[in-house]
């Protein structure tokens, strides 16, 4: 299989078989992720990491992936102290950093901004978060997550928790758990609900998806329970916010309801919903799911830039 070169915008540009492939090269790379072993295969190769909106896993996870396959890093975190404050558009910031690099990272709130800066880049561009879109390398290391944890990705209980509407992460999930013929329980407020264009998605793949409000019902027989923050920064109106946060609270109350060997996951940052307690029962699994986006990218970059362990 050849990734060499290949731009990462969306989860729904990759075939199951891409997907299992890529998969099973992260797991290649734990060792060195954690530091256990050296690598330098991406040496004298350079990554832009161009972060237009904020992000601490995203972005430090890239870094540490590419720091640990030998290469280094340019770019910036607050865009305010680049051109973009004197009016540059993406396509100049994108073809400066194409000359400057040999992979970019874009995160931007605009949907379709990672797609854009593809078609003005030669290198390839990986999309860590557009807007309400999509965020694909994040999908990669949630399904690595489920995999690692359950052995399996098809023939799960899943349910996705909270902001179904703004999460991009869920959005490119659910697009991939139904590529595997996952059982999917959407959960949140009325105003939140999961676009249809991603339940019909979800269909085209024969899954049909349940939405309830109703999430103690829905954690009960589930094998892993999905939660994501409400996106306060996409909302037009603070006081639909203000309506609708705290609607859902994942608490060690919660956990009374569930299966012994439940996983809870979130892409993080968490806010009010879920409780640290739960950080301490067995169901958390957030923390190592974060650690797994240095393996994955690590697996993606060393992909794309054709360079193989
Ligand atoms: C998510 C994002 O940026 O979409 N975070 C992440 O990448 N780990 C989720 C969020 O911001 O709520």
């Amino acid at each position: 299989m050849d990734f060499k070169g290949k731009d990462i915008i969306s989860i729904k540009d990759f075939s199951k078989k891409e997907i299992n492939y890529i998969l099973n090269y992260g797991k290649t790379m734990v060792p060195y992720a954690k530091g256990e072993k050296y690598t330098d295969i991406l040496k004298g190769k350079v990554l832009s990491s161009l972060f237009f909106e904020p992000s601490t896993r995203t972005r430090l996870s890239f870094e540490s992936a590419m720091n640990r396959l030998g290469g280094r890093i340019v770019g910036f975190a607050d865009p305010t102290a680049t051109s973009q404050k004197k009016g540059e558009s993406l396509a100049d910031t994108v073809r400066m950093a194409d000359s400057y690099s040999d992979v970019i990272v874009v995160r931007h709130p605009h949907e379709g901004a990672a797609r854009l800066a593809a078609e003005f880049a030669d290198v390839p561009v990986l999309n860590a978060g557009d807007g309400a879109g999509r965020h694909p390398t994040q999908c990669l290391l949630d399904l690595f997550t489920i995999l690692m944890e359950k052995k399996r990705i098809g023939k799960n209980k899943i349910v996705l928790l909270g902001d179904l509407k703004y999460g991009r992460t869920v959005h490119s999930l659910a697009y991939a758990l139904s590529l595997y013929g996952t059982e999917l329980t959407f959960v949140s407020p009325e105003s939140l609900k999961m676009p249809k264009e991603v339940v019909q998605e979800c269909r085209g793949f024969g899954v049909e998806p349940i939405s309830t409000s109703n999430l103690e019902k829905a954690v009960k027989d589930a094998d892993v329970l999905y939660v994501t923050r409400i996106q306060r920064e996409r909302f037009p109106d603070a006081e639909e916010y203000n309506r609708v946060v705290g609607t859902y609270k994942v608490d060690v109350d919660l956990m009374k309801y569930v299966k012994k060997d439940l996983i809870v996951m979130h892409p993080l940052p968490r806010v009010t919903e879920i409780d640290p307690e739960v950080d301490k029962t067995p169901h958390a699994l957030y923390f190592k799911q974060a650690f797994n986006g240095v393996p994955v990218r690590m697996a993606l970059l060393s992909l794309v830039m054709g360079e193989r362990l």
